[in-house]
């Protein structure tokens, strides 16, 4: 890639400075001027010379489309979305799936899976290199779980017995080679501290900020206890942060089944692999770095971790305090030895008691503490090293030199398996990038440069794909059109999407020209059982970095579970070939989908000549956001609390309540207050201001439209003034839809959290994978801070302007 990095103008080449001469300065920007517009023209020529065939197509005997005179262009649009189509088969994909699936690839211990993935790509006519970065991540050493107990012995005496030793290990099932493996992965979480700690426990519910907000109102004592939290509705990162500054002393993660909807053995479903209930044993691995905070090598924010790089201290980016993570089966008899001790869950509110699932194994959900004679001793050991992991990227060079379409998924997994996650995704990948070769093969060279990306560390905190765009940064800015990431690509039948809103219409359009598996009305498209839902951007995957750093519009797309559908054993040993072949994606008929899906989606944004992006659907949506605000706002200023639909962990939808904000009395005194009126009518200043983008994006879609339909008409071929025209005028609409997201970046970034610099896009702070939209207003809407509100209204309405001008 690192050819790729040479900006387009050398300027500094151009001429030496001569400072002797008073019109040297004028002379040089004359120079830089010409030379700018001299590479300008040639992109315009070469745009127009690319996207004008020599006269008219002819279908040729031998099955080629040719073109009379001079050259002789072998695969038309048409031929290449077919050959997208056509090309993908569930057969390799499985085949894909198997050799990732064989053995373990832990972020920075597997070179081999690396360079078996570039000399594939190389294979399937796809020139690739291994991008390799110095990053600081843990290993599992050791790992204790005990509850103890203080008894009292006949002589007076008392000791420490053990009453329950956690297994912390997933179960070998015979029918399941992954689960058998040697060599599999112990569980862990990611960027856990050392430590050994031991004392009382408490339940915390999904160790929300809200749950712990109540907690800290029922005066539960929470220092110098371990937390016992489940899974769900924030990402865990931010679950331990949370006990980490409430003075707690380590944290249990346990997957509960309550969350598992009808598919429960509770409700008579038996578990894997008898059944698509969950097994009771599988545990959830995971990172527990601050995600909201800064994904990426946490010792080099900002910057790319290259070997030598300078290092900073990392206790605001990771936890300092040990967590474990732990299955149901482990977590009974802990969330029993709770029973009768302190407030139960049903003294709480409804986010208390929603999918409780281990009732009916006598657990009684209460808080505790448990007395101090009833603790538990949590032990967990990791290897710190900074090692390194390889991303490989592959290129196929298109026509236009500063226009690229990046599209990725990540290679590493928690476990030996990771048929899913993230499997399926590199199964997708790699046939999408066989297709692309059948089409290099026969000639096709795409308008636009495609780069290809199996990002390694994504598990840790999205490594590999944010250590290499704050490396290629300068260079993505100038010409990163869009990023396309898939990391599940197929775990169950239900289409997932979550894009920056440039992009929805591609995502419509290309569902509507892939056929589903789902064949029950025959003929239906993929966009005929979707729900027509994209959620905006969060984090939770590679993306993070393109779209919230960069300002790159990027998409996230894959076939997710339902609840009817099978329970999906997220980053556990369970999620192998076995339970994809069984109960996920049997004939992998979803997997052959999802690469022609995202084979359709790379082909519009890299071939067509006017890029398909919509203006128009930025502004409304930006205007959608703005009145989300507004709500926000009324709903901070009356005493009731919204509910929103928030996604957990990747796996589970449910309701979570929308707000940090510290229920208070003060709200009335809010209401009234003359900063709140006057924040209230600087919002008003937003929807001015978006109704000028509109119109002019709106002007720019129109414009777009009527440059596509002047390219299907006929020009005759020695109308070159004409070509050239209508080549200029497309070269500027395109650099248009190229930069419009980047308007919205803010240098000095979030507050708090100066890496996320996109104003419109971030992960919720205290939910980490779900999108927050207008982080700025929402966050000081939180706290009542209605100066900073403000400044970001001022922030917010300069980039729209700014847009408004690029426009
Ligand atoms: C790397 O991955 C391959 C293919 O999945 C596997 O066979 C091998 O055991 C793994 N190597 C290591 C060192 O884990
Ligand atoms: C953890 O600490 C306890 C004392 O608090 C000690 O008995 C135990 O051996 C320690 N465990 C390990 C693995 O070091
Ligand atoms: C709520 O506000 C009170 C008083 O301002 C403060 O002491 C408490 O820590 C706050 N609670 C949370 C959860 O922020
Ligand atoms: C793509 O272009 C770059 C820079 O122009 C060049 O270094 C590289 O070799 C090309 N790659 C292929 C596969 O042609
Ligand atoms: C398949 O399509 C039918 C008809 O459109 C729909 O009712 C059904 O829910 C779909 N099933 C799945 C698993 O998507
Ligand atoms: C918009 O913002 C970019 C980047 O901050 C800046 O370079 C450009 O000059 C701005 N344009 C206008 C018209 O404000
Ligand atoms: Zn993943």
């Amino acid at each position: 890639m690192a050819s790729e990095h040479t900006p387009l103008i050398s300027t500094g080449r151009v001429a030496s400075p001569r400072p002797r001469y008073p019109y040297a300065v004028v002379r040089r920007f004359c120079t830089i001027a010409l030379a700018s517009t001299l590479i300008w023209f040639f992109i315009v020529v070469a745009v127009s010379l690319s996207i004008f065939p020599n006269g008219h197509p002819h279908h040729a005997p031998d099955g080629h489309w040719t073109w009379p005179g001079r050259g002789r262009r072998k695969v038309s649009y048409d031929q290449l979305q077919q050959i997208l189509l056509d090309t993908p088969s569930s057969k390799l994909a499985e085949e894909w799936s198997r050799y990732y699936t064989a053995g373990p690839h832990l972020a920075g211990k597997n070179y081999s899976q690396a360079a078996w993935t570039a000399a594939k790509w190389h294979e399937f006519g796809v020139e690739s290199t291994i991008v390799p970065y110095d990053v600081y991540i843990n290993y599992p050493v050791d790992h204790r779980l005990a509850l103890l107990a203080r008894k009292k012995h006949e002589d007076g005496h008392s000791a420490w017995e053990v009453s329950y030793e956690a297994s912390l290990t997933e179960d070998i099932i015979d029918e399941d080679p992954t689960t058998g493996l040697e060599d599999s992965v112990p569980t862990f979480h990611g960027y856990s501290a050392s430590g050994n700690v031991t004392g009382p426990v408490v339940y915390v519910n999904y160790g929300t900020y809200q749950d712990f907000g109540d907690l800290v109102e029922a005066k539960v004592a929470l220092k110098g206890k371990v937390a016992i939290a489940r899974y769900g509705g924030i990402f865990r990162g931010l679950k331990v942060k949370r006990a980490q500054e409430l003075g707690m002393v380590g944290v249990i993660l346990y997957s509960d089944p309550g969350d598992d909807g009808d598919i429960t053995e509770e409700k008579g479903v038996k578990p894997y692999p008898e059944g698509p209930a969950r097994q009771p044993s599988s545990v959830q691995r995971g990172s527990t770095q601050f995600l909201s905070f800064a994904p990426g090598d946490p010792t080099t924010p900002g910057y790319p971790s290259k070997p030598g790089a300078p290092r900073q201290p990392v206790h605001t980016a990771i936890p300092s305090i040990p967590s474990i993570p732990i299955s149901y089966a482990d977590a009974i008899p802990i969330l029993k030895a709770l029973n009768s001790h302190g407030p139960k869950a049903d003294d709480f509110n409804k986010y208390w008691t929603r999918n409780l699932g281990l009732q009916y194994k006598g657990v009684h959900y209460n808080v505790g503490p448990t007395p101090d004679d009833l603790v538990v001793n949590l032990y967990s050991q990791q290897d710190y090293v900074t090692t390194p992991l390889w991303n490989v990227i592959g290129v196929i060079n298109g026509t236009i030199p500063d226009e690229v379409i990046v599209v990725g998924n990540h290679r590493d997994a928690w476990i030996a398996g990771g048929a899913a996650d993230p499997n399926s995704g590199s199964a997708v990948l790699n046939e999408a990038i066989r297709s692309f070769g059948v089409a290099v093969r026969l000639g096709w060279k795409p308008l636009r440069t495609i780069v290809f990306a199996s990002w390694d560390g994504e598990e840790y905190g999205l490594i590999g794909s944010t250590e290499w765009v704050e490396e290629y940064l300068p260079w993505l800015t100038h010409a990163n059109v869009a990023y396309i990431n898939t990391d599940v690509a197929a775990r169950g039948r239900t289409l997932r999407t979550s894009a920056a809103p440039l992009l929805h219409n591609v995502i419509r359009s290309a569902t509507a020209a892939v056929l589903s598996p789902n064949q029950t009305v025959k003929g239906q498209t993929v966009f005929d059982v979707w729900d027509k839902q994209i959620k905006t951007m969060g984090s939770g995957s590679d993306f993070t970095a393109f779209q919230d750093f960069a300002g790159i519009p990027s998409l996230d797309i894959g076939f997710d579970s339902s609840p009817e559908q099978p329970v999906y054993h997220y980053h556990s040993n369970y999620d192998s070939l076995h339970w994809m072949k069984k109960f996920g994606d049997p004939d992998f008929a979803y997997h052959r989908t999802m690469a022609q899906l995202i084979g359709l989606i790379t082909a519009k944004l890299a071939d067509l000549p006017v890029i398909s992006f919509r203006a128009g659907d930025y502004g409304h949506a930006l205007e959608h956001y703005v009145t989300k605000v507004e709500d926000k706002l009324d709903d901070a200023l009356s005493p009731k609390e919204l509910d929103v639909f928030s996604l957990a962990d990747d796996t589970t939808y449910f309701e979570l309540r929308g707000s940090t904000r510290n229920s208070s009395s003060a709200t009335l005194f809010w209401a009234s207050s003359p900063d709140v009126l006057s924040f209230k009518k600087s919002l008003r200043r937003l929807h001015k201001v978006l109704d000028k983008l509109i119109e002019r994006a709106v002007k720019l879609d129109k414009h777009a439209d009527d440059l596509d339909r002047r390219l299907e008409g006929h020009i005759p071929w020695w109308n070159w003034p004409a070509k050239l025209k209508l080549g200029f005028a497309i070269r500027k609409v395109n650099t248009k839809y190229k930069y419009l997201e980047r308007s919205f970046l803010y240098e000095q970034g979030l507050d708090g959290r100066p890496w996320f610099k996109h104003v419109v896009f971030a992960p919720g702070l205290w939910t980490g994978y779900a999108g927050a939209v207008f982080p700025g207003l929402m966050e000081s809407i939180e706290n009542a801070d209605w100066t900073n509100a403000e400044r970001w209204v001022d922030i917010i309405e300069s980039r729209i302007q700014n847009a408004s001008h690029r426009l």
